[in-house]
């Protein structure tokens, strides 16, 4: 284990009726607010009205940036930061998903930061100051609900790239399983995939004497694994939404990975992918994982074996440790085809055309992944695998 500084100043606030709480919270970060959301979502679910109410018995004065798209673009977090620094925005509130919190994150630290907000987003410049933000999510996915990164993708140039900054931690997150009632049941596979996926990132690291880690890690696979099937044949079940809910938050606020570096590669790789093509990012993942699993194998085979036994189930009696591990990675992919995530590149309709633009995307910084390093040649066989 690595020495390790823990810092998640997020006050997280989960549970059924807990959107009061903006009332308290709001008021503590000023009254001129820019509420942030996506396609329309909030306003079907009647969720908007709720926060507005809300908003109004406080007196705070609201300005609204709708419109956030899934893979947030940076031709709308411009938008925003243009609003905040003309109206003087004092706080924002994201009520969405991961797209809408990420956009949400990069308007706060651009409201701050006298360049482009993509300058920040291509590490051009480091956001040292933002702008207060809070958020009510609405969909199990991303954890970034209480972390400090963002993902942004700039359409015009097909660039999709993660950054973060201490800066942009949410003060508060409103938690509340009910507001994920309405996610439809592909939104809500995605969002198992990638929570899963995250968990798994981190679980793929070459650093020693991480038991404790890595028994968080497999209980809260096996925890999704147990209730994702349940949740998806009752979609509007209280416990089975809070379990995710909350699974998806602890997934990726820093909690597992105390001491070491997860590997963090095959996110590149489906950046890449939904930079080109727009896909969701946790079917990109259901497809890619497995293959980066696969192609990795060899690097630490036991590190595989222990995920099988552990997690899937697998006998290792009178077999090697690659054969355990792969036995373990076939179930991996059956869960995910089970619950009805995709398997394919093709499921998208993607072929071989665009392949070396995504490895160009994936390749745009180096040779990336902490277990192991791709390089181009690497890339470009998972993607083949994947198609
Ligand atoms: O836009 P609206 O109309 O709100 O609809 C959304 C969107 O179409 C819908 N939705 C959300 N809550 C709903 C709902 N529909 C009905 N009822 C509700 N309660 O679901 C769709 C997907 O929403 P989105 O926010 O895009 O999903 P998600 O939370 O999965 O976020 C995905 C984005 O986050 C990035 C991804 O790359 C992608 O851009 N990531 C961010 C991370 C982070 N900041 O830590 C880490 C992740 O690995 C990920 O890369
Ligand atoms: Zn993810």
């Amino acid at each position: 284990m690595q020495n390790f500084t823990f810092y998640n100043p997020t006050k997280l606030i989960f549970g059924k009726g807990e959107l009061e709480q903006l009332k308290t919270e709001v008021p503590n970060y000023g009254k001129k607010v820019l509420l942030v959301y996506g396609g329309g979502s909030i306003k079907r679910t009647g969720l908007y009205e709720k926060v507005t109410g809300l908003l109004q018995e406080i007196g705070a004065e609201v300005y609204e940036l709708p419109g956030v798209e899934p893979n947030p673009r940076i031709s709308t977090a411009r938008k925003g930061v243009e609003i905040c620094k003309r109206e003087g925005i004092e706080f924002l509130l994201a009520v969405g998903g991961g797209s809408v919190i990420d956009c949400t994150k990069l308007i706060a630290a651009g409201a701050k930061y006298d360049g482009d907000p993509w300058d920040l987003v291509i590490k051009k410049a480091f956001a040292a100051e933002a702008l207060p933000f809070g958020t009510v999510l609405t969909i199990a996915a991303t954890g970034s609900e209480m972390n400090s990164g963002s993902v942004i993708t700039n359409w015009e140039t097909n660039e999709k790239y993660g950054w973060g900054s201490p800066v942009v931690f949410p003060r508060f997150s409103i938690l509340d399983p009910v507001n994920t009632y309405t996610v439809p049941k592909d939104q809500t596979i995605y969002g198992i995939v990638d929570m899963m996926s995250h968990v798994l990132e981190h679980y793929f690291h070459l650093e020693e004497n991480t038991d404790y880690q890595d028994r968080m890690c497999e209980s809260l696979l096996i925890t999704i694994m147990e209730t994702a099937p349940k949740l998806l044949q009752d979609l509007e079940n209280y416990d089975y939404r809070a379990t995710i809910l909350y699974a998806g938050t602890m997934a990726l606020n820093g909690t597992l990975n105390m001491g070491y570096r997860g590997d963090w590669a095959t996110h590149n790789l489906e950046h890449a992918v939904s930079a080109v093509y727009d896909i969701p990012h946790g079917g990109g993942l259901a497809i890619l994982f497995p293959h980066w699993m696969e192609h990795n194998l060899k690097v630490k085979p036991e590190r595989f074996k222990q995920l099988a036994v552990r997690v899937f189930g697998i006998d290792p009696e009178g077999k090697s440790d690659e054969q355990t591990g792969l036995e373990g990675i076939r179930k991996l992919r059956e869960f995910w085809t089970s619950i009805g995530a995709p398997e394919r590149l093709a499921d998208y309709d993607i072929n071989d055309s665009q392949i070396d633009l995504m490895a160009d995307r994936a390749m745009a910084n180096g040779e990336f992944g902490n277990f192991t390093k791709l390089n181009r040649e690497h890339v470009l066989a998972i993607y083949k695998a994947s198609l």
